[in-house]
């Protein structure tokens, strides 16, 4: 049956939640908007996914645009082209006031998905991505919020007795505000020494390959592979003296000034105090939703993940 309705379908193509590319960020085809009434502002470099469950984004805002409209409800549309592929509409939980604007807190309240046909989309969401794991409602919100490329990028923390380097893709930058936004799960140990020494650094996954990445995701952070087991060389950020993966085109170092549990995750916020590039024109890979990556021109990285 399943097999059948796959190839109905998606006769070429693997079905999955994710497709993994490489890209240079201004490789980036789409776009994301906040849209209300008929105000539509370009959100692309200022919003973040912070929390899977519940649903919640963050949205920043210039001062200039706060006033414009009522914040409570809004949508917001993943574009490519003038094509929308997707859409959320959200609602408003809390606005934190930042040096040039605010940082606007959002509960993700329905979904709308576009890509391909009605028939393409219940196939893929009700048959073939379901799983014990998630819900038909998730899996189409999953797949409106990675309309839009995600970043793959490497956490990592040390202290004299622990260190921890791992990858996530709940993650944002503000450069508006030199502002990082991180979401991380309240399960990870590595959180609460973080919150404490309030620092992090932030590497790109420049010159690694994506099972590596994964395996990193694979240790549990109570007890991280030993630095000298990694498969990679590790080198000490400038200020932190944190470990910086050799592979690293350029890397963060960002102190943490604030944080709200949002659910499974919790929200850092951050200030970038160092940026360092070690490579010219670094790359990263990017987690893409497999409806968007069936209407995009990115080339599938393969991996075993
Ligand atoms: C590609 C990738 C992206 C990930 N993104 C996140 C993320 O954004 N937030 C998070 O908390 N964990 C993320 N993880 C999982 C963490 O890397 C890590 O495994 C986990 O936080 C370990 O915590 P645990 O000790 O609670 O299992 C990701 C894993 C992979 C492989």
């Amino acid at each position: 049956m399943n097999l059948s309705i796959k190839n109905l379908f998606f006769k070429h193509t693997d079905v999955k939640t994710f497709f993994i590319t490489r890209l240079s960020e201004n490789r980036v085809e789409e776009k994301v908007f906040l849209k209300k009434d008929d105000l539509l502002i370009d959100i692309t470099g200022t919003h973040s996914m912070i929390c899977l469950d519940p649903f919640c984004v963050a949205v920043w805002l210039p001062k200039d645009k706060m006033n414009g409209f009522d914040k409570k409800k809004a949508r917001v549309q993943f574009k490519k082209n003038t094509q929308t592929t997707a859409e959320l509409n959200i609602g408003l939980i809390e606005a934190i006031p930042t040096d040039n604007g605010a940082l606007l807190l959002y509960k993700i309240e329905s979904v709308i998905n576009h890509q391909l046909n009605i028939l393409h989309r219940l196939a893929l969401f009700a048959w073939l991505l379901r799983s014990k794991k998630n819900t038909y409602e998730s899996r189409k919100v999953i797949s409106a919020l990675y309309s839009y490329p995600r970043k793959i990028i490497i956490v990592s923390y040390s202290d004299e007795h622990y260190y921890n380097i791992f990858p996530m893709d709940i993650q944002g930058y503000i450069a508006e505000e030199d502002m990082y936004i991180l979401g991380l799960r309240t399960t990870n140990i590595t959180l609460n020494k973080i919150l404490e020494a309030k620092k992090v650094v932030i590497s790109d996954t420049d010159a690694i390959d994506i099972n590596t990445i994964y395996n990193l995701g694979k240790h549990s952070s109570t007890s991280p592979t030993k630095m000298e087991e990694m498969p990679f060389a590790v080198n000490r950020s400038e200020l932190f003296g944190f470990p910086v993966p050799g592979f690293a085109g350029s890397y963060k170092e960002v102190e943490i000034i604030d944080h709200r549990k949002m659910g499974y995750h919790m929200l850092l916020v951050g200030k970038v105090v160092n940026l360092k590039v070690l490579r010219k024109d670094s790359t990263s890979l990017y987690h893409v939703g497999f409806l968007q990556f069936q209407e995009s021109n990115y080339q599938s990285i393969d991996g075993l993940y």
